[in-house]
């Protein structure tokens, strides 16, 4: 019997490395959450017109507890009608006097994560900011605040949504004097409760001025950095304060995120790609859903490996410290155990994915239980694996053996061992399959409330909203900026409003559109129409496209073949008349025409370099300007039809 245990003990010292698991002699950090980045910008765009089925599937996925990612935080941007990575989000205040708490979607979709999840913590954050705040906001501290702390009073005004956390500008620089002026200015409307984490920057420097300022420390709630690969600085976990990667790579790294750095909080860019496809970081996130028209998404696969943690943790736990329950594993990967606030419920995560950094191995590991750890008999085990595709696999339990776990890990896994029965694999049915943006395309804009984004049209530089016009024009869509905002990237520096719509693959279309610019002063010079637009985002300053600019002032008009208007295909003269005119542009093969009110412009050809991209619209200049009976038609309908009509007419005649 002796010899009998004591060659199975060598065994083990031999193939299994042991790890412990103690919580006898106190606990590491306070866990805050995991959450995800709706914003920064317009990431959640096409979301909002899913078929209600897909869409309430795919909300369930992310926010329902014990469902899918299950997220502790939603962190959303404070739009500012500017361009933040794939479009542009609206401003609650487009002027100092203007307020109005029903703008864009970042409201509906807070409401919709909180109906799921009433414990989901929101945090907002602005990327830019309306012109009329100016570019020394810092200097002119309490209008910013006031700025920001109505965005947390609309919230709840307006929506009931408590606002947990606001930062101050993102990847900008911060302001001392500015984080102290905005917690005042929240504190003096009762918002106590709603915390600053800062700077939302790509270090931790904030963490010398945090020691060398008590009224800084008091400040902050916690210190956010982005994208801060696993590492935080000694300084920073000096300060004490709670150390947050407050935008992170939707890769699940978490667990490495305390294990390298202390860091407590983890929210990954973005939520779910909801934006279309061609335009910048396609396709980042949790999930993708980019075609409202069909209700298709692809398999969620990443939402699971989420799930290792959010089902089984909760803001409030606690991780064990370091070398007692938190660290790296030998052949690579890492493991976080935490406790519940009331110390009865463990939770042990246990991930082998691999980044470039660490190539790992198989290896045996022991997890040695100690303390009141050691009482627990078994553990319901959760498991993923990358490689094979296997998600969130719910495996028998595991028994301890005298306090022992033993664990074969390969590479690209995910192991929960947990004392929670609640996890759950939620289930979805199949999506509708995958189809192109459904042409022909009309839009009226009558179906919509007033104030609406047109839930297509993916704004890349201004904001367009509806607006009711005349009575032979209903509802149209006008273009509201009438400012440069402070911008988070150049292509706002245009002054160029652009909105798109559609394919980036699209090739030949012809597009119609109604358009008017108000003869006041401040509208702008004039409109554009535009295929094969090739890029948006802060790279839409760069598009090509076959773009048809209509200067109302001088009723000049340039055909360009690039989004800067610098790039003259032909040009010529239009008469624009008061009030409503009908612009169209057909292109085909290497072939455009043009017309205004069906008087032809031009019939050319363009360059052969310019071959596919979305439709767009927009002005030159910032200020007022509506666009009505939007038509895009694949060109080839379009000449059939002229030809059929031209036929049909032809037939009548004696
Ligand atoms: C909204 O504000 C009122 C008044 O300050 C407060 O009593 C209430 O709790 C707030 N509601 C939310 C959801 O924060
Ligand atoms: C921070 O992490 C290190 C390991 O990287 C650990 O030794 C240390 O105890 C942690 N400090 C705090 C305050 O959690
Ligand atoms: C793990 O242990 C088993 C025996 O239980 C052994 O066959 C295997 O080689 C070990 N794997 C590694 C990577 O050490
Ligand atoms: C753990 O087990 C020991 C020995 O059976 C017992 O004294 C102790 O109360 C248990 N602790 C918990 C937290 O269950
Ligand atoms: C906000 O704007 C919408 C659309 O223009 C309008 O219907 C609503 O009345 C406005 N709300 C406020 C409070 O001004
Ligand atoms: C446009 O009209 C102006 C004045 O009516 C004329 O001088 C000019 O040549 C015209 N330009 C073109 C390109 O036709």
């Amino acid at each position: 019997m002796f010899t009998l245990a004591f060659a199975f003990s060598v065994v083990l010292s031999v193939l299994s490395d042991s790890y412990i698991i103690d919580n006898t002699g106190g606990l590491g950090r306070q866990f805050d959450g995991f959450g995800a980045i709706s914003g920064g910008g317009a990431t959640s765009k096409l979301l909002v017109n899913y078929p209600e089925k897909q869409r309430n599937e795919i909300l369930d996925l992310l926010f329902k507890p014990n469902y899918g990612a299950s997220l502790d935080i939603l962190k959303v941007e404070i739009g500012s009608d500017a361009q933040s990575s794939d479009g542009t989000e609206a401003t609650h205040m487009r002027t100092a006097t203007d307020q109005n708490y029903t703008r864009g979607y970042e409201w509906w979709l807070m409401k919709e994560a909180k109906q799921r999840n009433p414990n989901i913590k929101l945090y907002g954050l602005p990327w830019g900011w309306p012109g009329w705040v100016g570019w020394n906001l810092y200097d002119t501290s309490d209008q910013t605040a006031s700025y920001i702390v109505n965005w947390v009073l609309g919230a709840n005004a307006t929506h009931g949504l408590h606002i947990d956390y606001v930062g101050i500008w993102n990847e900008r620089m911060y302001n001392v004097e500015y984080i102290k002026t905005l917690r005042k200015t929240l504190d003096r409307h009762g918002l106590v409760d709603t915390h600053i984490v800062a700077p939302d920057n790509f270090h931790w420097d904030i963490a010398d001025d945090i020691l060398a300022d008590p009224e800084l420390a008091q400040a902050l709630y916690a210190i956010g950095s982005h994208y801060p690969t696993t590492r935080s600085t000694p300084t920073a976990v000096k300060t004490g304060k709670r150390l947050w990667a407050s935008e992170d790579n939707a890769e699940v790294n978490w667990n490495r995120n305390y294990v390298n750095g202390n860091m407590t909080g983890t929210i990954v860019w973005p939520l779910i790609a909801s934006y279309y496809e061609g335009l910048p970081y396609y396709p980042a996130g949790l999930m993708t859903a980019s075609e409202p028209w069909s209700g298709y998404f692809p398999e969620p696969t990443k939402i699971w490996l989420a799930a290792h943690t959010t089902q089984f943790t909760q803001p409030g736990w606690t991780f064990l410290r370091h070398g007692a329950g938190v660290g790296a594993f030998k052949y690579g990967g890492t493991y976080a155990a935490l406790v519940s606030p009331e110390g009865n419920d463990v939770t042990i995560i246990i991930e082998t994915l691999n980044d470039v950094s660490d190539l790992g191995s198989p290896q045996n590991v022991t997890l040695q239980l100690k303390g009141t750890i050691a009482n627990i008999s078994q553990f319901n085990v959760w498991y993923s694996n990358t490689e094979t595709d296997e998600y969130f696999i719910k495996k028998p339990v595991i028994q301890t053996v005298g306090g022992l776990v033993n664990l074969a890990l390969g590479v690209n896994e995910m192991y929960t061992l947990t004392t929670l029965t609640t996890g759950n694999k939620g289930a979805y049915t199949q999506p509708p399959p995958s189809k192109p943006f459904p042409l022909p395309f009309t839009e009226q804009f009558e179906s919509y409330q007033v104030g609406e984004e047109p839930f297509l049209f993916s704004q890349q530089i201004g904001a367009f909203d509806v607006v009711k016009a005349d009575a032979a024009h209903g509802n149209v869509m006008r273009q509201e900026t009438t400012q440069q905002p402070v911008t988070w990237c150049t292509a706002d520096w245009t002054e160029r409003p652009i909105t798109l719509i559609g394919d980036i693959t699209w090739t030949d279309i012809y597009l119609e559109v109604d358009f008017r610019v108000p003869a006041v002063s401040g509208a702008p010079d004039g409109v554009f129409i535009a295929s094969r637009v090739t890029e948006g985002g802060c790279d839409v300053t760069l598009a090509f496209g076959v773009i048809l600019y209509m200067d109302v002032r001088h009723q000049t008009f340039h055909l360009a073949a690039n989004f800067l208007l610098n790039q003259i295909i032909t040009e010529g003269n239009f008469t624009y008349a008061d009030g409503w005119n009908t612009a169209s542009l057909l292109v085909k093969g290497l072939e455009a025409t043009g017309t205004v009110n069906g008087k032809p412009l031009f019939s050319t050809s363009i360059p052969s370099a310019i071959t596919a991209g979305f439709v767009g619209m927009g002005t030159r200049g910032y200020g007022l300007a509506d666009f009505d009976n939007v038509n895009i038609t694949p060109a080839q309908d379009r000449l059939n039809r002229m030809e059929m009509m031209k036929s049909g007419s032809n037939s009548l005649l004696p």
